[in-house]
């Protein structure tokens, strides 16, 4: 793999091996004795993290993996304000310097969709060996956050088959929803339950793909019937920043809601939560949020040492 741009570039096979290496990276990084031979794995090279837009998870995620596989990592955290971007840079030629430093990999969060798509043809055409990862461009898609939501399905449920998936809060412009359900719908007998306002709908690329694919789903507004019904729960926060308004539905969830929620089943979030999961659920065994961020820093691990070997 050279970049990762978009959920749709992963094929069912490929997800299942880094699922795998997933897990024996994490296997070696929770033994003493086997941890310290990760550290050789991509020593010496460098990942780039270029943040044009905030981020608390996503960086020091991408930061620790490349960390702990001997990498070093350097990155600016709002280079919308601190990088040539200010003086009138195209984002081309910001890629292009950055390219003489000879990264292995530049990790690319960006506001405008296609961002990551933009970088990786500059990358293609002027023959770099530098992979791009897109970190999240506008409202488009977060692949890697999507690729760790799923190995977190897997751990936590213990399939990806047969799975009813309530994805709920701001379709509309979160950006983790959409990759996520792009990955999830390579899975046999997975239905959606989307479950947002009237103005915060999923977009109608989503929705066309799912019909296409012949993948059941259903629109509503009514929480307390979709939570009944999930094996996952996928919340997400209204952004803000993109434009989005909710004073419509309410869609926060505590220790009511969750007694709606199967023993079984499980309630995720991306974070930064805003109000919408309470912290009073946190000690609930089915909130999966805190587990997740681990989970992400060893499926990027599994991602750099593809792209980056
Ligand atoms: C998400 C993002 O940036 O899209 N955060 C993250 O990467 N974990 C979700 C969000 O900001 O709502």
């Amino acid at each position: 793999m050279k970049h990762i741009l978009k959920s749709q570039q992963f094929s069912r096979q490929e997800i299942e091996k880094l699922f795998a290496d997933t897990d024996h990276i994490r296997g070696l990084y929770e033994d003493p004795e086997k941890k310290k031979g990760l550290m050789t794995s991509l020593q010496g090279k460098t990942m780039f993290a270029i943040f044009y837009e905030p981020s608390s998870r996503t960086r020091f995620s991408f930061c620790s993996a490349a960390a702990n596989l001997g990498m070093i990592p350097i990155w600016t955290e709002d280079a919308g304000k601190f990088s040539s971007a200010v003086k009138g840079e195209t984002l081309e030629d910001s890629i292009h310097a950055f390219c003489q430093y000879d990264p292995s990999v530049i990790v690319l969060r960006h506001s405008e969709v296609g961002a990551a798509e933009k970088a990786a043809k500059i990358v293609d055409q002027f023959g770099y060996e530098t992979s791009i990862i897109n970190a999240g461009d506008g409202k488009g898609q977060h692949p890697t956050q999507a690729l760790l939501d799923l190995y977190t399905i897997k751990r936590e449920i213990g399939r990806l088959d047969d799975i009813t998936v309530v994805v709920g809060g701001d379709l509309a412009n979160g950006r983790t929803v959409r990759s996520l359900v792009y990955l999830l719908s390579k899975f046999e007998r997975i239905q959606f339950v989307f479950l947002s306002p009237d103005n915060l709908k999923m977009g109608d690329d989503i929705i066309n793909h799912l019909k296409e694919h012949d993948i059941k789903f259903t629109e509503t507004e009514n929480m307390k019937e979709a939570l009944r019904v999930a094996d996952i729960i996928y919340w997400t926060r209204v952004q803000t920043e993109r434009g989005s308004i909710n004073d419509t539905v309410d869609l926060t969830i505590g220790v009511e809601e969750m007694y709606l929620v199967k023993s079984g089943a499980r309630l995720m979030h991306p974070l930064p939560r805003v109000g919408e999961i309470k912290t009073e659920i946190d000690h609930d065994s089915r909130s999966a949020y805190f587990r997740q961020i681990k989970n992400g820093k060893f499926t990027r691990m599994a991602l750099l040492e593809d792209v980056c070997r």
